[in-house]
């Protein structure tokens, strides 16, 4: 292994060379952030993969692995990357989730943002108790404590090979010397601005946005290379705290004791035999992980329902949103911030809990929603705008990252002098918690507002082994779709043996018990034809969503891994040997 070894030969062009003497100058800048080179470890696999959300971001990651990072030395400086290249939703102005296989060891790392401290339940109330329409979502008020920045920097410092520096400089060069603005970029743009317009100071920092210009972004590179000269200290106590804190002030809730107070939190992941394969996903806060293993385990409690249907027939979606309306009747009553709410995961998860539910499908015709739903749940609504990506290294190690700023660009807001893209991620919390459910429990409660609480998400990043060894590392983005569009893909892989890339790229689609025998289809892959008359033969109604998710997807068949990234999105693979 070549260990701190700037090797620029395969990667070209200026902009690589750049950063690669940006990152050479950093090594000896900072000795408190070097690391002592690791032992030699032996490759087990033939090379390196990403699955990643741009090229420029791939890039990095390909950078990275050349100076002999690992995983999540990769993962890292993707992660930098995308706030600077992939600023509608890569970023450090919000929050995550980091699911890492290191060593033969599953790890989680809950780097979600939480509530400011001034934060109240009935935030978004008028006197009447209504929710004011917009106010979680735009502006000052709709943004929670990032957590990107600590999350990151935890990962770096407990796993990574590199120094700090190092995995920072991609994201610097972006920053500082421009990347080149893509159409769906620029369409993302157009539409966030929009909603932000009159609301926020939006456009002073991307207003000039467009197709194919080179866009630098000054304010942001300050504070990465203040980053990569202090750590995450710079971002929760330093400069940057100051200047967030001072954005805030007179608009928003948030301030330099919300920063300082932020933690990311290593938690259990969720662990799931399934299929001969251990499941490795999200625990709450996120809904997703408990999502995806009760769909798993369901589809497979009613294996003899599946016998001889179809992939993606009209009997086969029926049968699979039978599973998911029971999975999202759970999800509306039970799931919120593990810190504040006793969320009862083993029961949830449990085989035979799983088993009754399963046996509570009905093969033919679509279950009465209210009599699947525990309670009054809610839909909880929620944005689709996330971003994913997964790493393998040849030694073995894996990363499947999950993060977000919420919607498109967040709440809009750029903190002053800083370029940093502030989230809207308070909308996920229940602005008006519901009513009691048949257990007593108070519907969406759970995931009711409380200072320093986290919000629900449906973010899964999610990594499956097999005999010890990594086999899949997958996730996306989608809010709610996301649980759903995995476990698809992972159906389409184990269940019908699809080769990766069209696993990823097959048609998807979504029910969530509410609206009531709904199902949604994908712009990509439209339901329609005799395929729709029939599935609204079978009493359900169809609609259509703008959003069709964006997977990520790393597989490894033997020793050689082969990644897909949704052909939906601008995502890039690489195999790095
Ligand atoms: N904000 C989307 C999610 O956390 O799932």
């Amino acid at each position: 292994m070549k260990f701190f070894r700037n090797n620029q030969s395969s990667v070209s062009g200026l902009a690589l060379a750049a950063l690669v003497s940006v990152s050479s100058c950093f090594l000896e800048a900072t000795p408190a952030f070097a690391k002592a080179p690791a032992k030699t470890q032996p490759a087990i696999l033939t090379a390196s993969a990403i699955a990643v959300a741009d090229k420029y971001s791939a890039d990095a990651a390909e950078q990275i692995f050349k100076e002999g990072g690992n995983a999540v030395d990769a993962a890292v400086a993707i992660a930098f990357t995308l706030a600077v290249t992939y600023p509608e939703a890569g970023n450090i102005g919000g929050g995550g989730f980091m699911t890492l296989y290191v060593d033969g060891k599953p790890y989680f790392l809950d780097y979600r943002e939480r509530a400011p401290l001034a934060a109240t339940k009935n935030m978004y109330l008028d006197d009447k108790g209504e929710v004011i329409k917009g106010m979680s979502l735009f502006g000052y008020r709709a943004v929670g404590v990032p957590g990107t920045v600590d999350g990151m920097w935890q990962a770096q410092r407990r796993f990574g090979k590199l120094q700090w520096k190092q995995v920072l400089a991609p994201a610097i060069h972006y920053a500082r010397d421009g990347f080149e603005v893509s159409q769906q970029l620029q369409d993302r743009r157009d539409d966030a601005a929009k909603d932000f317009a009159g609301k926020t100071n939006f456009d002073t920092y991307f207003g000039t946005l467009k197709q194919g210009v080179n866009f630098k972004q000054p304010d942001l590179a300050a504070v990465l290379t203040r980053i990569s000269d202090q750590g995450a200290k710079d971002f929760y106590s330093g400069k940057t705290a100051d200047l967030i804190a001072a954005s805030m002030r007179g608009h928003g809730l948030i301030t330099k004791t919300d920063l300082q107070q932020y933690k990311a939190v290593w938690r259990q992941p969720i662990q799931a035999d399934w299929n001969g394969y251990r499941v490795y996903t999200a625990p709450p806060p996120s809904s997703g992980g408990i999502g995806l293993v009760q769909l798993l385990k369901m589809k497979a409690d009613i294996a003899p329902d599946f016998k001889d249907v179809t992939l993606n027939s009209a009997q086969y979606v029926h049968l699979i949103a039978e599973i998911e309306k029971r999975v999202f009747a759970d999800r509306a009553q039970y799931l919120g911030d593990p810190d504040f709410y006793k969320v009862p995961v083993a029961q949830l998860t449990a085989d035979a809990y799983l088993a009754k539910r399963a046996a509570e499908v009905n093969p033919t015709t679509p279950s009465d929603t209210k009599s699947v739903q525990p309670g009054l749940g809610t839909s909880m609504p929620e944005k689709v705008e996330t971003t994913h990506f997964s790493v393998i290294d040849k030694w073995g190690n894996a990363v499947s990252n999950t993060y977000t700023i919420n919607g498109y660009f967040g709440s809009g807001v750029v903190a002053d002098r800083t370029g940093i893209v502030l989230n809207d991620e308070m909308d996920d919390f229940s602005a008006k918690p519901g009513v009691a459910n048949m257990f007593g429990v108070v519907g969406s409660d759970a995931n009711s507002i409380e200072p320093k609480k986290r919000p629900l998400s449906s973010m899964s990043p999610t990594i499956l082994t097999k005999d010890g060894k990594v086999s899949l590392v997958i996730g996306t983005p989608g809010g709610s779709r996301i649980f759903t569009s995995i476990f698809q893909v992972i159906t389409n892989i184990y269940d019908f043996n699809m080769p990766l890339a069209d696993a990823v790229g097959a048609m998807r689609f979504h029910h969530q018990l509410l609206p009531p025998n709904t199902i949604f289809w994908e712009p990509y892959k439209p339901i329609e034809g005799e395929l729709a008359k029939q599935i609204e033969a079978k009493g359900y109604t169809l609609k259509g969503q703008d959003f069709s998710g964006d997977i990520q997807a790393i597989k490894v068949n033997g020793d050689t891994p082969d990644a897909a990234a949704d052909p939906r999105g601008r995502g890039v693979t690489r195999v790095i040997q």
